[in-house]
């Protein structure tokens, strides 16, 4: 199992929420978030469609999902597609390996745990 995080533009959200659910991912935990990108120390002002911006002041969408190996690249690349304008400041998509998940309601320990698309509940 992995978890991957990914730090969107709120902008970006819904398109990244509709891209997950056609992939058939449709569990995820999301909260807002404030950050610092690498670019955003040295020069704060960025335009984006004609509007100049405090980079550090765009509004994000931290976004956190366990899933099983299987459905790991397919995932990354799904979110990297919808993020995407090409714009300073498009976020950034982290991996992580998982030791342990367990479904609380049935006691489902590990991939067995985790949802995949398809799964019925
Ligand atoms: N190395 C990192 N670790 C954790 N969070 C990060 C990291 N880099 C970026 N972030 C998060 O992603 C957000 C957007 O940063 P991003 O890297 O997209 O912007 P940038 O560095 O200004 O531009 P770019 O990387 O596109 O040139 C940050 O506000 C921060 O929340
Ligand atoms: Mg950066």
């Amino acid at each position: 199992m992995k978890k991957i995080e990914a730090i969107v533009r709120t902008s970006k959200f819904e398109d990244v929420k509709t891209a997950l659910k056609q992939a058939g991912i449709d569990f995820f935990s999301y909260w807002e978030a404030s950050g610092i990108g690498n670019e955003q120390l040295g020069e704060m002002h960025h335009s984006y469609r004609g509007t100049v911006y405090d980079t550090q002041y765009i509004s994000r969408i931290f976004i956190s999902i366990v899933l099983k190996d299987a459905n790991v690249i397919k995932t990354i690349e799904c979110i990297e597609k919808a993020a995407f304008t090409g714009e300073i400041g498009d976020g950034m998509i982290f991996s992580y390996d998982i030791e342990e998940s367990v479904r609380i309601r049935n006691g489902a320990r590990g991939e067995a745990s985790t949802s995949g698309p398809g799964d019925s509940l």
